[in-house]
């Protein structure tokens, strides 16, 4: 691994105002943990598909893009921006390693924290190569690894009490994960966990073909 998802003594000062000022107040799904696995799955992907990006960028597009995430959630993507875009007039220490990027990589953390929600379709033309790379990257680690185990899990605690629990488990998994699902639609998450999704693919026949 030579991106590492060790953080610095400058990201993690940046981390900690974040935390503070923003996600300690958002809501449980959305709290400092939450970026810092998005961050982790981040620097596992640039591993893993050999990523060239300025560290910075990734850093900053990783960390502030939930940060409105609590109550502002239906707009918290267009609001993150705003804050990218304007952050040189805080004057806040804390902020110097964004308001001292390149003005391409400013637009690049912009972008990132603007399109990272899985409900946007953004596309390829609209964007420099390094935006659009970039913009892949966050939206497949805030989606996570798609691993059928984990998810199985997580469907399972959601639809725990309820009298049809394993139907409605079945009925979710074969609009959202099965080869046709919904979830594979963004082709450029599909093509970044490609091993993951055969794999998946697999242990979910298997399920289905049990329950
Ligand atoms: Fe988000
Ligand atoms: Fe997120």
């Amino acid at each position: 691994m030579n991106f590492s998802p060790e953080l610095s003594n400058e990201e993690k000062k940046v981390r900690e105002c974040l935390d503070s000022e923003f996600y300690s107040k958002n809501d449980k799904a959305h709290m400092i943990n939450h970026i810092d696995d998005v961050w982790r799955e981040t620097c596992e992907l640039i591993n893993e598909h050999k990523i060239e990006v300025r560290r910075e960028v990734v850093f900053l597009g990783v960390y502030l893009h939930d940060i409105y995430s609590g109550p502002y959630r239906k707009v918290h993507n267009v609001l993150a921006k705003d804050f990218v875009m304007n952050a040189w007039r805080r004057d806040v220490e804390y902020l110097n390693m964004l308001v001292t990027l390149e003005e391409h990589e400013l637009q690049q953390v912009a972008e990132m924290v603007y399109w990272h929600r899985s409900s946007l379709h953004p596309e390829e033309d609209w964007f420099t190569e390094k935006e659009w790379e970039l913009i892949n990257l966050i939206r497949a680690a805030d989606k996570g690894r798609p691993i059928f185990k984990i998810w199985l899990e997580r469907a399972r605690k959601y639809h725990g009490d309820e009298k049809d629990a394993v139907e409605n488990m079945k009925k979710h998994f074969l609009e959202k994960y099965v080869p046709e699902g919904y979830i594979w639609k963004d082709e450029e998450y599909k093509k970044l966990y490609i091993n993951d999704y055969i794999t998946f693919q697999k242990d979910l026949k298997e399920w289905l073909k049990n329950n």
